[in-house]
């Protein structure tokens, strides 16, 4: 008698502290799990059935006085003052001395930190050569990369003499005066769009990148020549990996956190993930202008773009081998039709090697070589739970 009753106290207490655990696990998820499902569920609810954006038309834009103050830039303000310059290099997209404009199929911009020398070193071995693209390609690329300062000030003063050298040996960057932050990235957006219509209006496509992407350079300037080709093929792009009605974060501790006084509605327009993208010369201009009207305190640069086009009528297209987070997998029937993989840093160099010889032996395919790299990339990028570089539909392409 005395056993069983001892026996059953163990089996209850057992179970009670199982549930006590369990309820303990869910509470502490409880936020995160609610939060990310119940976003993302308005943000849907709000893009696919009300589906009404008119809000950037008022409230996000920069009233006029604000638009018209000279007294310099401020971090809240979307006026026409930009940050001055501190490198720049006004000839980059003149055909030399003495000649006037140069015609530019693809003006590329890397979007870098003062410290990442060796990742745009990397770069300028690889995918950025402009050598590279003008003689086997025979496209007249531009590559630069754009900076602030570097917000640490004891470091900033030594970073900023190897950034003047680096400078002198490669005159590829360009540098304004904000700080180098996250929350600055919209400020860097601008600049790019500004040294477009500033420096390069001719450019027929403008391309903004981060600097740990690689960018299958043949293959993209092969897309572009035959978007080119192609009737208005050129007018009215943007094109890269898509998200569609993402909801704000409202976490306080997420690096996305946008509070509702920055941005109130349940959801963004759609926009191009910012790890690579591509737009046409004329939205390029539609851009800038935006820039110029718009409020520009949101600083998630990506989502920003999206609201700029928003405000211009401009949508983006979807390709399905722009990534969004992750890397392509590694395989040569991959890079037949790769444009950008993000998170590279070290293993640029192989990858370029790798692409370029890919995309020499691929006009040897055939027939049977390409079902056999369509079952490949069908093996590769069409498993169930697999995300995050390019979707199953690009097995096909
Ligand atoms: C831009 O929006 C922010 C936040 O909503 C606001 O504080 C700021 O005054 C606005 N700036 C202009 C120039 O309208
Ligand atoms: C860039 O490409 C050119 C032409 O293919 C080549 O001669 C040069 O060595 C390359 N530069 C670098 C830094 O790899
Ligand atoms: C952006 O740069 C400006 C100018 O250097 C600076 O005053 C501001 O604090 C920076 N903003 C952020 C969020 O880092
Ligand atoms: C913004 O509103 C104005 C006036 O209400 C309207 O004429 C214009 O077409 C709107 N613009 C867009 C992009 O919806």
């Amino acid at each position: 008698m005395f056993m069983t009753f001892r026996h059953i106290r163990k089996c209850q207490c057992v179970q009670l502290l199982t549930t006590g655990l369990v309820l303990c696990v869910l509470m502490v998820c409880w936020e995160d799990l609610d939060h990310h499902v119940v976003s993302h569920i308005r943000s849907y609810a709000y893009r696919y059935l009300v589906n009404r954006y008119d809000f950037l038309n008022s409230s996000l834009f920069v009233s006029s006085n604000h638009r018209l103050r000279k007294d310099g830039p401020s971090s809240a303000s979307g006026g026409l003052e930009g940050y001055s310059y501190i490198i720049n290099h006004p000839g980059k997209c003149r055909g030399g001395p003495g000649k006037g404009r140069a015609n530019v199929l693809l003006l590329l911009f890397v979007k870098s930190s003062p410290e990442n020398f060796e990742r745009r070193q990397a770069i300028r071995n690889t995918w950025g050569n402009e050598s590279f693209v003008w003689s086997e390609l025979g496209m007249s690329v531009r590559l630069l990369f754009a900076l602030g300062i570097h917000p640490d000030v004891s470091q900033r003063f030594q970073v900023q003499d190897a950034l003047r050298q680096e400078d002198w040996a490669y005159r590829d960057l360009i540098q304004q005066n904000f700080l180098d932050t996250f929350h600055n990235l919209t400020v860097k957006l601008i600049m790019q769009f500004h040294w477009n219509q500033m420096y390069c209006p001719q450019a027929h496509f403008l391309m903004t990148a981060d600097d740990d992407i690689f960018v299958h350079m043949p293959n993209l300037v092969k897309y572009l020549q035959h978007l080119l080709r192609s009737q208005s093929g050129a007018k009215d792009l943007w094109v890269g990996h898509i998200h569609k009605g993402a909801p704000p974060v409202r976490l306080k501790n997420s690096k996305y956190y946008v509070p509702y006084d920055l941005y109130p509605w349940p959801s963004y327009p759609d926009y191009t993930a910012g790890a690579g993208y591509v737009v046409s010369g004329d939205v390029a201009t539609k851009i800038y202008q935006a820039t110029l009207l718009l409020n520009s305190s949101l600083y998630i640069d990506d989502v920003f773009m999206g609201m700029c086009a928003k405000a211009m009528g401009v949508s983006p297209q979807e390709h399905v081998y722009f990534s969004g987070e992750g890397r392509a997998p590694y395989h040569s029937c991959i890079y037949d039709h790769m444009i950008t993989s993000h998170g590279h840093a070290t293993d640029v160099c192989s990858l370029w090697q790798q692409a370029i010889y890919s995309t020499a032996s691929r006009n040897s395919r055939g027939f049977l070589g390409n079902l056999y790299c369509t079952a490949v990339r069908v093996m590769i990028l069409c498993r169930p739970y697999f995300q995050n570089t390019y979707s199953c539909a690009a097995a096909f392409t």
